[in-house]
């Protein structure tokens, strides 16, 4: 699998969105990780459907939009109006994640489905078929900052596994405290695809810093 680093922007400045948007354009990032938070489903809230459209004109990387929301399928017409690329949504959040991962391919988006820290990885199995991404959160969603969570990477592996076994064709996400230290771990479980926040915004070479994440990959 080819390897995949998403900066997210929960960590960046957002009164210079746009500005962010290019300083990740001039680094050899794959994504950009936008999470969308409802005071809900978490305690925090960042922003919706409608930022996300404004920030569309400014990047033409993949929008790799993370919805930590209650009912999701609530919003995947305005996601995919808003010309987000991969819509990931959480099975804690839904009654009916298989229908609503069916309404995210439908609308023309890549789905994607993830977990949180304390859910069972046998959530995921029934609907690996559907997908283009499962995510495996490394932290408890909320808030960017957070330590890495390794007892995660059991459920990495069983992914990864269960990818073998099927043949199915799907990118593994993590998500949440990842930095040079942790990342080796994620892709030695099985992991692809790298969201990194804190660790990339708190330089002010983000370049050399996805750098720095792409040589640890490749050592
Ligand atoms: C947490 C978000 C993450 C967050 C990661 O709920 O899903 O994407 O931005 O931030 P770091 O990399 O700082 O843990
Ligand atoms: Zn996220």
């Amino acid at each position: 699998m080819v390897n995949k680093i998403a900066p997210s922007i929960l960590a960046s400045d957002y009164a210079n969105f746009a500005q962010e948007l290019h300083r990740i354009d001039q680094t050899s990032a794959d994504y950009v990780h936008i999470d969308i938070m409802d005071g809900q489903f978490v305690p925090n809230i960042s922003f919706g459907a409608d930022v996300v459209a404004s920030l569309r004109k400014h990047s033409k990387l993949v929008f790799d939009c993370h919805l930590m929301v209650v009912e999701p399928e609530r919003y995947v017409d305005a996601f995919a109006q808003a010309g987000a690329d991969i819509m990931t949504i959480h099975a804690e959040a839904t009654k009916h994640i298989h229908g609503a991962l069916q309404k995210i391919k439908k609308a023309g988006l890549k789905a994607g489905a993830v977990i949180n820290p304390g859910t069972p990885v046998s959530a995921l199995e029934p609907v690996l078929s559907l997908i283009d991404q499962v995510l495996i959160m490394t932290v408890n969603p909320g808030f960017g900052g957070q330590a890495f969570i390794p007892e995660m990477l059991d459920k990495v592996k069983t992914v990864a596994a269960w990818r073998e076994e099927t043949g199915y064709d799907f990118d593994i996400e993590v998500d949440g405290g990842i930095d040079d230290k942790t990342i080796k771990a994620c892709k030695d479980a099985g992991a692809n695809v790298f969201v990194a926040g804190s660790y990339l915004f708190k330089a002010d070479d983000l370049a050399s810093q996805v750098q720095t994440l792409r040589d640890v990959l490749n050592a």
